[in-house]
């Protein structure tokens, strides 16, 4: 089959990972006979500096002309980078943003799982990894506090900012069907997460997740407030199977979530609108401290494209084949710095995308 993927290099990392990626892509192309046609797609940092805006039409025209979007990572460390003197919508996350809602990626899914191999990683004690964990935070992406109005006044000389935190029913109940579907493939479990003890747009979302949920008789459902979340998060992380959730506490949850994990450059995430498209990018950030030193870990982004592969193009056995070969290498004992541990090989960003190739 021929397929037609943008790749977005990014920013910080980015360019190093999407490179491993990409390897691994071609091998998938080799070996089970496939043609991908690449086109490169500027966002982020790497655009403003190009065109002198996180994210062009252009940009946009190329992502939506493809099949699936693989992305890297964008922005730089806000303290030195000149992207962070620009004003905040002219800066790198922004071009994120509107990425987002430009291709109605309303759903993003972001898996958190204990390798068995990496284990030793976890910083929970072994008490409460128990069996360990393996749950999927779905998160609403093109609504609430991030896309609602927002500025910043003065009053009788006093500043003052406002942000607008906004749901409709059918934003919800859009992103609460994907949550049931997708616990309806897993261990049928969904836990909604609001604060609907303060928020009218909680308590919105728990009606709404209600009458989704009535849909889907064999889920279980149960409501969480985040504040709660957060600490049954490291408490007890077992409990979960999908986590359903608005933007903000989305975003917020998942760093915790991957963090329980102690492999965040393990961990991969899709992007997806109401159809088969999707943008596919690892779930930790760009770290400018380690760009360029060839140390950072390509699994995350490599996991990102099996995702792609299985979610966008149908093309499940190859996804298998990566996932695979990820596992392969992991059990032979090859770690990047990150997950690095006494009696491992340590290996570079090039060496680890090597050595999944080869395992494919
Ligand atoms: C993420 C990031 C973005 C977000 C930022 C970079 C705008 O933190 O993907 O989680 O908040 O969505
Ligand atoms: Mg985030």
């Amino acid at each position: 089959m021929e397929y037609k993927i943008s790749l977005i290099p990014g920013d910080g990392i980015g360019p190093e990972i999407v490179g491993e990626a990409k390897k691994i892509l071609d091998k998938v192309c080799e070996k089970y006979g496939h043609t991908f046609n690449y086109e490169e797609v500027l966002l982020g940092g790497a655009s403003i500096d190009a065109c002198g805006v996180p994210l062009t039409q252009e940009a946009i025209d190329t992502a939506k002309s493809s099949d699936a979007v693989l992305m890297g990572s964008i922005g730089g460390d806000a303290k030195t980078s000149p992207w962070y003197k620009l004003e905040p919508s002219k800066r790198p996350e922004a071009g994120l943003l509107a990425i987002r809602k430009a291709l109605n990626l309303f759903a993003n899914l972001r898996p958190a799982y204990l390798y068995n191999e990496l284990k030793g990683a976890c910083p929970l004690k072994e008490e409460v990894i128990g069996d360990g964990f393996d749950m999927i935070i779905v998160r609403e992406l093109t609504g609430g506090l991030y896309f609602g109005e927002r500025k910043t006044v003065e009053e009788n000389g006093v500043r003052k900012a406002i942000d607008t935190l906004t749901y409709d029913e059918k934003e919800i109940r859009r992103i609460a069907v994907k949550a049931f579907e997708i616990a309806d493939k897993r261990k049928k479990k969904v836990t909604s997460v609001d604060k609907a003890n303060v928020l009218d747009s909680s308590r919105l979302w728990r009606k709404v997740v209600e009458e989704v949920a009535a849909d889907y008789p064999d889920i279980t459902l149960e409501h969480m407030l985040v504040d709660n979340c957060a600490m049954q998060l490291v408490h007890n992380p077992g409990q979960f199977d999908v986590i359903l959730t608005e933007n903000m506490f989305g975003d917020i949850l998942s760093d915790e979530a991957s963090m329980v994990t102690g492999s965040i450059g393990m961990l991969s995430s899709a992007s997806l609108n109401e159809t088969k498209f999707g943008l596919y990018e690892p779930s930790h950030g760009s770290a400018p401290d380690i760009a360029g030193k060839g140390i950072a870990n390509p699994i995350a982004t490599i996991l990102s494209a099996a995702m792609m592969l299985r979610f966008s193009l149908d093309l499940d056995k190859e996804a298998d084949a990566v996932e695979a070969a990820v596992q392969q290498v992991l059990k032979e004992g090859y770690r990047t710095v990150d997950i690095m541990s006494e009696g491992m090989k340590q290996v570079g960003t090039k060496e680890m995308g090597d050595l999944i190739a080869e395992r494919i």
